[in-house]
């Protein structure tokens, strides 16, 4: 079984909920506490072994290139006035030479055909696709590396779950449960965003790993909910061809493409921080 070590990270959206925020900043960069969104997306495909690092960006995005470049001159200025801790923070986010790639999505033509604009850098490899919005939380043990031991496990395709009240399975792709195990469950079925009837209440949250074979499926560009090439749709054509599970996340889920998700976000990453947790609880106890 081929290792995953490339990771897909869709971020040409335009980020319209968070106007104006975003006029001229990708959501990918808005902070939770002190940190850019993707940021949190990248340490989490490394805790999981994953080495190439593949962001499939849009017009306006150049800030995230940017972002994961060397800062020469801010390097230059904190080193001149020895200000080695914060250095030591620019470091950790930086990726190893050539272990970045960008490229553009031209046109807003949904999920499925993002993943598939990245099919030449994927070549024919398993890889993984985290959507940023997702903030999954579990610093101990991050989403991506509790589903790269099940892939260890099972093999083929694996996507992450989480239970959602009923009255929002419209907004997901849900699973068709079959056989569970523990956390990890058989996927008979995958409907995007089903209007009615949907098949249970376990959503898909944006996290991945996915056999090469999906690009060809999504080379065909069909069209699903939303008029958009669905991702759904295409992983819904590898069931019963290869090896299919859903891993119930054991964490914390924050849906930062929802103001009041990202809110809490930032509440609840700044109560965990040794440096913050004691200033923000006052506060919050003032309200
Ligand atoms: C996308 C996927 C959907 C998934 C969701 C998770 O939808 O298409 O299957 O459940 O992300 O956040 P979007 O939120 O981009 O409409």
């Amino acid at each position: 079984m081929k290792p995953v070590r490339k990771a897909v990270f869709p971020v040409a959206g335009l980020g319209t909920r968070f106007l104006p925020a975003t006029k001229a900043v990708p959501k990918e960069m808005l902070p939770v506490v002190d940190k850019p969104l993707i940021q949190y997306a990248v340490d989490e495909a490394r805790a999981a072994g994953i080495e190439q690092m593949i962001f499939v960006t849009g017009r306006g995005k150049a800030a995230i290139e940017d972002y994961f470049d060397i800062p020469y001159e801010l390097q230059a200025t904190l080193n001149e006035k020895g200000k080695h801790d914060i250095l030591d923070l620019i470091a950790d986010t930086r990726l190893a030479p050539g272990h970045a790639a960008f490229i553009r999505q031209q046109e807003p033509l949904g999920l499925g055909h993002a993943v598939w604009c990245a099919r030449d850098l994927i070549g024919d490899e398993p890889f993984a696709v985290l959507l940023p919005d997702e903030l999954l939380w579990n610093p101990a043990s991050p989403c991506l590396k509790q589903m790269t031991e099940t892939y260890a496990a099972k093999g083929g395709n694996v996507v992450s779950v989480l239970e959602v009240p009923e009255a929002h399975t419209d907004r997901y792709g849900i699973v068709d449960p079959g056989a569970a195990d523990g956390a990890v469950t058989e996927v008979r079925g995958l409907v995007e965003k089903p209007k009615t009837n949907p098949p249970s209440r376990l959503a898909v949250v944006g996290r991945y790993i996915l056999q090469p074979e999906i690009m060809e499926l999504l080379a065909k560009g069909e069209r699903g909910a939303g008029n958009e090439i669905q991702l759904t749709d295409a992983m819904a054509k590898l069931i019963g061809v290869q090896p299919f599970h859903a891993q119930t996340f054991d964490g914390v889920r924050h849906d930062c493409g929802d103001k009041a998700g990202f809110i809490q976000a930032n509440v609840a990453l700044a109560l965990e921080r040794a440096d913050l947790a004691d200033d923000v609880r006052a506060f919050l106890k003032t309200l």
